[in-house]
């Protein structure tokens, strides 16, 4: 199964206004068309995108638990300014998953958008991993100060579970540990061979219905190759991507 291509180059003939818009830089309105044609795409035409409108709504209105700041930091990270960040707290807002691991946190930025969906939600436990400091761009690492995921404020801590390791040796024992996984998001080592791991070891413990999501999937072909072998329904957006577990 092919890959849909979600990105906002794709759809300027089926979106001219939001096209002529992104162009010239008013990106919101695209955004919220691709997500929601993606929404269509993953779970079929005929979903009811009420819940999608409304997530949306949530972000235009900025209705967030604020993060915490640090104006001598570079933040660098999946953010609610790309259509990647949106998907995601859209996806967990709509979905309500019960369990989530993410690996590769930082500054925590994708952490802080998942954490607010599931306090919204009222249910749900966010599992990270992170290898501090460990990222090839250095503008993901830290010295000592601040530390993995401050950007996360305490009043969202209470559905987060920080795992600091290797996601190589951390995540088998987490996935046994939690059982079934509602949504698995990569954004750790991006090399093929390490994609390809985080991949074939957490699809076993997806559930029907799940989602795989991860960043970076421009890079190698390891995630369009599990797709492929899984045959699953999936989309790209400019380097994210996004699969529909079907068991
Ligand atoms: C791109 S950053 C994560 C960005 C974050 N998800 C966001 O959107 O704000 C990648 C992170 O993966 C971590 N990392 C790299 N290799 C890892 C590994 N083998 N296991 C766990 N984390 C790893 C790095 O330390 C870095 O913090």
């Amino acid at each position: 199964m092919s890959i849909k291509n979600a990105s906002a180059f794709s759809a300027a003939i089926k979106h001219p206004l939001a096209a002529l818009a992104f162009k010239l830089g008013n990106k919101a309105a695209m955004h919220d068309a691709l997500i929601l044609d993606s929404a269509k795409y993953l779970w079929g035409n005929d979903t009811d995108i009420t819940g999608w409108k409304n997530a949306l709504d949530e972000l235009k209105n900025n209705d967030l638990i604020a993060p915490n700041e640090n104006k001598h930091q570079t933040i660098v990270g999946n953010n609610l300014n790309t259509t990647f960040g949106k998907w995601i707290y859209c996806c967990i807002r709509v979905t309500k998953p019960e369990t989530v691991i993410e690996t590769g946190v930082a500054h925590g930025y994708s952490s802080w958008i998942i954490l607010n969906a599931l306090k919204k939600n009222n249910k749900g436990v966010l599992y990270s991993i992170d290898l501090p400091n460990h990222d090839t761009n250095i503008d993901y690492n830290f010295k000592d100060q601040p530390t993995t995921g401050w950007m996360v404020p305490d009043v969202l801590k209470d559905r987060w579970k920080l795992h600091l390791g290797d996601a190589k040796i951390l995540l088998p024992t987490l996935l046994k540990e939690i059982g079934e996984l509602s949504i698995f998001f990569h954004d750790s080592d991006h090399s093929y061979e390490h994609m390809k791991y985080e991949f074939e070891t957490s699809h076993p413990f997806l559930m029907n219905g799940g989602l795989l999501l991860s960043d970076d999937v421009h890079k190698n072909s390891a995630f369009a190759e599990h797709v492929e072998h899984n045959k699953l329904k999936a989309l790209q957006f400019n380097k994210g991507g996004a699969a529909i577990i079907r068991k």
